[in-house]
């Protein structure tokens, strides 16, 4: 997630905000109060199950925070980068200085500022653990530490070149990785090596292809896109493919919205004609006064085979156009499909697509096209514990034509102003959602809201200027595991926990009363779950609060519900993402998202992680836990 200067318009693409670190806790003082009066607090901490003493299931001796240039892990494992950008993926390129590549080399070579990772184990539908494809999304360009002279504001400044290379530097990577002798290392002359950038071409498909907001010049017919853009969250469907997550291209194009025909459209999706990445003053198709539509042909999901080297990589509509984050899926136990989603901007909502057909696991190929039909739904939590999925669906209540909604295509263009106007909760910025494959709960975190005033709390949004994120479990109807039914239109619900320093009373935190100083945490972005059903939560924001951002170990059942553990922490300005275990536990990925990103230029940089040598760059890289003595992470 991009840091964002305050002193930019707020409707840009929304990022964990750079705010003078402490001032932002001024005023923030009525937060609990607020709480209480709301009486919206979780059972959490209800009944004998919280005793003080619990101890957690994970056993690792906690890390210890300091917030410097480095990344650390706890005593007992190791955490070594197994590619980072700029790294060679094809057969015969040579290591380079980041610092002399070009935008040519870049596109043959490992993306930027690594977010969503998934292990895709080799051979296709094996369970193999130290053999795999790692697929692992380039979000966007931090270019004021990749180019010397240029501060976050001065994207006038890049020339052509640097600007072409920033577009080749985002979007998704793949690269075959093997364990040999208990280090991961990159398949070099892999041919599934591949990366997908801002100049690939995409199909699109479901109710939207076609539609005439999606044709341009480039594409007359509206059913093929160039390009892809903030590729941030993701999910791994039962069929072996991985969908990235497009995150909101509000900030990546010029010109006026006021020059198109759907104004009040775009408006609501934040675009502001910033062209904060320089991308229109090099390219006509990023203006939106001379082509209009292209800025609809972004804020999708996209399903890529990454085992068909290739195979065209598909942008699946039905799943609605938002800021998206997560595309979790769930192979419901009637065969439907179920993917969780959220659209991370400030008071945006969270959603669900269960898939008309069904997939066959004796037969991968009923998966094809699976995501192009089905029922798109949003989440009302509602005071007493009861959430319920209104369906984004033509036709019903008032998604008709006479409230500007004429088809389904329409519906999902405007998918927003659907959920506006069918009364979906507004929440905290909604962005990874997981779930517990032991459990079947489903967990939603909230990173953040700091626009959240008294008057707009609700349920599930419970603070005043909630500068620490919290976590939504939603519990569906029919049991445990595999037997919770994705697909029920009622769940239940509940506040994992309310997160923030527990010491400072103003931040209504409701971690397990046995965290440590070390343990507790800020800002959750992402999560994943070990085979055994603990959460990992990775943060994004923390540096606000003087601690690295991180990875912490969390049991969600048990006298221990709601107790974090320190496992990772991150150097100096990196979030930490994209946590992703291995199928047997016994290493966890964690992409390490731009390091240095704080810094006013590359000057300046706060760390040059992790090469630290001569005039290297800092250089986002995905990093592999694990432990010393070969068992399982979560041990
Ligand atoms: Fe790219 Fe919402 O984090
Ligand atoms: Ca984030
Ligand atoms: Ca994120």
């Amino acid at each position: 997630m991009r840091t964002k200067n305050n002193s930019r318009p707020d409707i840009r693409h929304i990022i964990a905000e750079r705010v003078s670190r402490r001032g932002f806790l001024l005023g923030s003082g009525a937060a609990l109060g607020a709480v209480a009066a709301q009486g919206f607090v979780g059972s959490l901490f209800s009944g004998a199950a919280h005793a003080q003493d619990a101890s957690s299931s994970l056993k690792f001796s906690e890390l210890t925070r300091v917030f410097d240039d480095k990344h650390r892990v706890a005593e007992g494992y190791n955490a070594s980068v197994v590619v980072g950008w700029g790294d060679p993926m094809k057969a015969g390129d040579a290591p380079i200085d980041v610092g002399t590549m070009t935008a040519a080399q870049q596109a043959d070579r490992f993306g930027y500022n690594c977010d969503y990772v998934a292990y895709m184990p080799l051979p296709r539908g094996s369970q193999t653990s130290d053999h795999g494809l790692l697929c692992v999304n380039n979000e966007y360009p931090s270019f004021n530490v990749m180019f010397p002279g240029v501060t976050e504001d001065d994207s006038a400044k890049l020339t052509a070149e640097q600007v072409a290379l920033c577009n080749m530097s985002i979007g998704h990577s793949v690269v075959e990785i093997k364990r040999v002798d208990g280090v991961w290392g990159v398949v070099q002359d892999s041919p599934m090596n591949r990366r997908f950038t801002l100049e690939t071409e995409f199909a699109i498909s479901g109710p939207v292809a076609g539609h005439d907001w999606m044709k341009t010049s480039y594409d007359p017919e509206g059913r093929m896109v160039r390009g892809t853009n903030y590729n941030c969250g993701g999910g791994v469907t039962p069929w072996g493919t991985v969908l990235t997550c497009e995150e909101g291209a509000s900030d990546t194009f010029g010109g006026d919205i006021a020059s198109t025909p759907f104004a009040d459209v775009l408006e609501r999706y934040g675009y502001d004609g910033s062209d904060y990445y320089a991308r229109a003053k090099y390219d006509p198709r990023f203006d939106m006064s001379k082509e209009p539509n292209e800025p609809n042909r972004f804020d999708w999901v996209i399903e890529i085979d990454p085992y068909e080297p290739g195979s065209t990589p598909v942008k699946r509509t039905a799943l609605g156009r938002m800021a998206h984050e997560a595309a979790t899926t769930v192979l419901n136990k009637d065969g439907r499909v179920v993917v969780y989603m959220g659209d991370d901007d400030y008071f945006e909502y969270v959603y669900r697509f269960v898939s008309e057909g069904k997939y066959d696991p004796a037969n991968p190929a009923s998966g094809k096209d699976l995501l192009d039909a089905g029922t798109l739904s949003v989440a009302v939590y509602n005071a007493d514990g009861t959430m319920n999925w209104l369906p984004i669906v033509h036709g019903t209540g008032p998604l008709t034509a006479e409230n500007g909604f004429a088809t389904q295509a329409d519906v999902l263009l405007k998918t927003r102003l659907a959920a506006d106007a069918l009364g979906a909760t507004p929440m905290d910025r909604p962005e990874d959602m997981e779930t517990n494959p032991v459990t079947g709960r489903v967990y939603a975190i909230m990173t953040k809201n700091k626009k959240m005033t008294a008057d707009k709390l609700n349920a599930a949004n419970t603070r005043p200027e909630n500068f620490w994120g919290h976590i939504v479990e939603m519990i569906p109807p029919g049991g445990a595991g595999a037997d919770a039914d994705h697909t029920a239109d009622s769940y239940t619900w509940d506040l994992f926990v309310l997160a923030g320093n527990p010491k400072d009373p103003a931040t209504g935190a409701t971690f397990h009363p046995a965290t440590t100083e070390n343990g507790w945490f800020v800002t959750p972005d992402n999560l994943t779950f070990d085979p055994k059903g603990r959460m990992f939560v990775a943060t994004d924001g923390a540096n606000a609060f003087d601690i690295p951002d991180g990875i912490y170990g969390v049991d969600t059942e048990g006298p221990a519900r709601g107790l974090p553990k320190l496992l990772f922490t991150c150097p100096m300005g990196a979030e930490a993402t994209g946590p992703c275990f291995t199928p047997d536990g016994s290493t966890l990925f964690v992409a390490v998202q731009h390091p240095a990103e704080d810094s006013a230029t590359l000057e300046e940089a706060t760390t040059r992680w992790p090469d630290f040598t001569g005039t290297n760059l800092p250089r986002p890289a995905v990093v592999a836990i694990t432990r010393v003595d070969g068992m399982e992470v979560a041990s």
